[in-house]
């Protein structure tokens, strides 16, 4: 397993959920932890636990849908950790949402902190984590490759992180960088992700993992260096069924997915044009 010992880590997103465990977790194991967020109430919990294993550790309150700030964060980060090794890029937010439903404000906010501020974010610190032949992290999701309802946007912008990653890699291979690429995609993880209002319910009916399970899938992507990792594992034999037969795929995406609302006595959606039956 990869070595975090000494080697400083900012975790984005990391006063609830997976961010938290991460955070944790490598504190427990040695790492230096950065952590940030925007509820400093939940953050000052997150980094007392941390800072139990890992005193050096601290945090910062950002927005980080603020691009305007990014550059200046991506600063003070490395100058009050002394340098910077990885970069986990975990912040982000759902959108469960019929596709026609999305307002354009949610599609930029979406888009802003999935997609946009993580790539802000990493290119701020590509000269820090270069000194150091360090590695960045994206957590992506399942969504990126699997085309799950009701997660269009939110979809689009994972996978738009996962192709931003796979461009950076190629971008860094041919100038002889040193520095490492990685995209995780979890499947479900038990976080507040799935209770934040103004989402739909949730259509997924696998049971949930601990988030404690992005701690071992986020080591083992430093540790062998494959530029993407499903959490569970089986979430990756998934993109090449899909790519095989991609018509088949989303056709059994529309089927699983008339079952789940059936079986939940939900509502099938309707567009506006269509007359509900
Ligand atoms: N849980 C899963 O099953 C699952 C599956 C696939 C992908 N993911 C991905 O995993 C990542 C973590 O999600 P989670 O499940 O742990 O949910 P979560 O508990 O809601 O955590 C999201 C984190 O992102 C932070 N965040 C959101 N907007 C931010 C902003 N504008 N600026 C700074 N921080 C912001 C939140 O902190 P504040 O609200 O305090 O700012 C929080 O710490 C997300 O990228 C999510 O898409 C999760």
């Amino acid at each position: 397993m990869y070595d975090v010992e000494g080697k400083r880590i900012l975790v984005t997103g990391a006063s609830s959920g997976l961010g938290a465990a991460l955070a944790t977790g490598l504190a427990e194991r040695g790492a230096t932890v950065g952590l940030c967020a925007r509820r400093a109430d939940r953050l000052a919990d997150v980094l007392a636990g941390v800072q139990v294993h890992a005193p050096e550790s601290r945090s910062w309150t950002v927005d980080l849908s603020d691009l305007d700030g990014v550059d200046d964060f991506a600063a003070r980060v490395v100058d009050e950790l002394g340098g910077l090794d990885v970069l986990v890029n975990n912040a982000g937010i759902p959108k469960r949402r019929w596709a026609w439903d999305h307002r354009p404000d949610e599609i930029a906010d979406v888009l802003r902190i999935n997609l946009e501020s993580p790539i802000r974010l990493t290119l701020a610190l590509l000269d820090a984590l270069g000194a150091n032949s360090g590695q960045v992290v994206f957590i992506g999701s399942v969504a990126a490759r699997l085309s799950p309802p009701c997660e269009s946007v939110y979809a689009a912008s994972k996978a738009g992180i996962t192709a931003f990653a796979e461009g950076l890699t190629v971008d860094l291979r041919v100038a002889g960088s040193p520095v490492g690429v990685h995209v995780v995609q979890p499947g479900v993880l038990d976080t507040e992700l799935f209770d934040l209002p103004d989402n739909e319910r949730s259509l997924a009916d696998i049971e949930a993992l601990p988030a404690s399970a992005i701690v071992d899938a986020v080591l083992g992507a430093l540790q062998d260096k494959p530029i993407e990792v499903f959490v569970p594992e089986w979430f990756g034999d998934l993109p090449a069924t899909k790519a095989g037969d991609l018509d088949g795929f989303l056709a059994g995406s529309v089927m699983y997915t008339r079952q789940r609302l059936e079986a939940e006595s939900r509502p099938f959606p309707t567009r506006p044009e269509v007359a509900p039956s």
